[in-house]
């Protein structure tokens, strides 16, 4: 009898402390953090361990998606609202910062340089977010989702396959794959003086056959099947990470968790069995594929290396992340000079003047300053990477707030780069002329990141978009199609939602 009132009493001691653990959790530490930032003058929706805000979210990002909009403007309310609903809903009514929650994780958005630089350079203070378990079936264990020693190690490596030098030499790899290209377009348009193509579409193909090429010295049709399998993996990890994570959900045998696994396992295979072609092909040295499973010496003179595994983990990064970004960006910048007819010649003067043959190369894609800086305002007005994430490893000075450990950052690059206040009255126009001089304050301006984990492919990404657009555009006069809807959506990356549909013209 004492014995059974002994246990039952253990029973309810255990169940008290797992209660008061999850009311800790959940409700204390939450109020706790709030409270702290609110005195410090960042406030926000208020934190409600039932209905959080991360339903409301989704409601906004859903209801965004549903409405279309269809005046091609650059504004702050058409591209912003549309972009992250969430920040633009909150920040009208908190102002630039404010604090708002992922479920119980407490989440400042930032749209001030200042504070941006401070957190993006002090990579000891805040760290990337780990990788939803999730989304790391589809970027593996590769750079992106790294820290530490590890993440020193590949990176070292990595900057060296990417050195400029290194990309020029994939200059005429990036020429076969976009005359391919035009070779297509020929073909299937050849009667035609005035014919459609949504650039998206044909994007997403083209710089999958560029990053095939470079990086395993092969075509897109080799790389295909891992690309499909990528772009299933895409879809179920977008659903994954825009809902909060639930510790171990991942293990549990549902249909779309084995499809999940099916994907990357399949991935994994494709991915191993172009790295043994490609070390059997002995002119493949300068691909980047040779150069991540070649030795490098560290400034220690201590040689380092990545094993096959870690290949391909890094494989599965730059696939994706070469393919998705660039092919974007080489969307938006095609629909902006579609819109700017203006631009649109005086790049195509430039071109025509620098590539004497009609062919970029080494030395002439140098001599393209006007295509340089449409580029960066592409990458002003929609940049691939809409915002950025990070956490507080410690409790952490940044500007004159004091933040809590674990506090996650929203670095609103979407509104930095269209912020009046930065960058004048005329933020919503196309205005590449403002990239004449370079930028004075880093963090107003930073398409590719900042500070130590700033893009590894950032170079590649640059030199394709110029030999690209130097190519059509010498061949092609394109004007936007009645048929295009402008409605910029944020899907792992920034993407038109109804396709990028253009006119071109055969320039005789
Ligand atoms: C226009 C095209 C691109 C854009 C806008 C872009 C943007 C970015 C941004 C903003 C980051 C920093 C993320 C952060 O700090 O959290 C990043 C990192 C990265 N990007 Fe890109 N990227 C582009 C193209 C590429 C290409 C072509 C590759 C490779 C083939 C690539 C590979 C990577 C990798 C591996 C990282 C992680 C670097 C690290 O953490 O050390 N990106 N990119």
């Amino acid at each position: 009898m004492v014995a059974n009132a002994m246990m039952l009493l253990v029973a309810l001691a255990i169940v008290l402390i797992l209660l008061l653990k999850v009311v800790y959790k959940i409700i204390w530490v939450p109020l706790k953090v709030q409270h702290v930032l609110k005195k410090q003058g960042i406030n926000g929706p208020g934190y409600s361990p039932i209905l959080n805000n991360t339903a409301k979210i989704r409601r906004l990002m859903i209801a965004e998606a549903e409405s279309k909009s269809s005046c091609f403007t650059h504004n702050y309310e058409t591209v912003v609202s549309r972009v992250m609903p969430h920040y633009y809903n909150w920040s009208t009514i908190y102002g630039k910062n404010f604090l708002y929650w992922f479920g119980p994780k407490p989440r400042v958005a930032i749209a001030d340089p200042n504070l941006i630089k401070e957190i993006l350079l002090n990579t000891t203070s805040f760290e990337k977010i780990k990788h939803n378990p999730l989304s790391k079936l589809l970027l593996g264990d590769g750079l992106v989702g790294l820290d530490g020693h590890k993440w020193a190690i590949h990176r070292r490596i990595s900057n060296h396959a990417f050195k400029m030098e290194i990309v020029k030499g994939w200059i005429s790899e990036m020429v076969d794959s976009t005359t391919k290209l035009l070779d297509k377009w020929e073909d299937v348009t050849s009667a035609r003086d005035q014919f459609e193509m949504d650039v998206h579409k044909e994007f997403h193909k083209l710089s999958a056959d560029i990053i095939s090429r470079t990086a395993f010295g092969s075509s897109f049709e080799e790389g295909k099947r891992i690309f499909e399998l990528q772009d299933q993996q895409v879809s179920l990890v977008l659903e994954a990470i825009r809902s909060v994570y639930i510790p171990g959900f991942r293990f549990l045998p549902t249909k779309k968790n084995r499809l999940r696994k099916r994907l990357e396992k399949e991935t994994g295979d494709a991915i191993r069995m172009l790295l043994n072609n490609c070390s059997r092909t002995a002119n493949n040295s300068k691909s980047l594929l040779s150069l991540l499973m070649h030795p490098i010496k560290n400034q220690d003179d201590k040689q380092e290396t990545l094993d096959i595994e870690e290949v391909v983990d890094e494989c599965k990064t730059f696939h994706f992340a070469g393919k998705e970004t660039t092919a974007n960006f080489l969307t938006w910048a095609f629909l902006l000079l579609a819109l700017h007819q203006e631009w649109q010649s005086k790049a195509r003067e430039e071109v025509v003047r620098a590539c004497r043959n009609g062919i970029p190369t080494a030395e002439n894609i140098a001599d393209l300053k006007i295509v340089s800086m449409i580029l960066n305002e592409t990458l002003r007005l929609y940049p691939p990477a809409v915002m950025l994430m990070r956490q507080a490893s410690k409790n952490v000075k940044l500007g004159n707030l004091d933040i809590p450990v674990n506090t996650q950052f929203y670095l609103a690059m979407n509104a930095v780069h269209h912020d009046k206040e930065i960058w004048g009255d005329d933020a919503h126009e196309f205005n590449p002329l403002r990239f004449a001089e370079s930028r004075k304050h880093l963090a107003s301006f930073f398409p590719f990141g900042l500070g130590p984990r700033i893009c590894v492919g950032q170079n590649l990404a640059l030199v394709e978009a110029k030999v690209v657009l130097s190519m059509i555009i010498q061949q092609y006069s394109f004007c936007i199609s009645p048929s295009y809807v402008h409605a910029p959506t944020q899907a792992m990356t920034l993407q038109p939602q109804y396709g990028a549909q253009i006119l071109f013209s055969k320039i005789s």
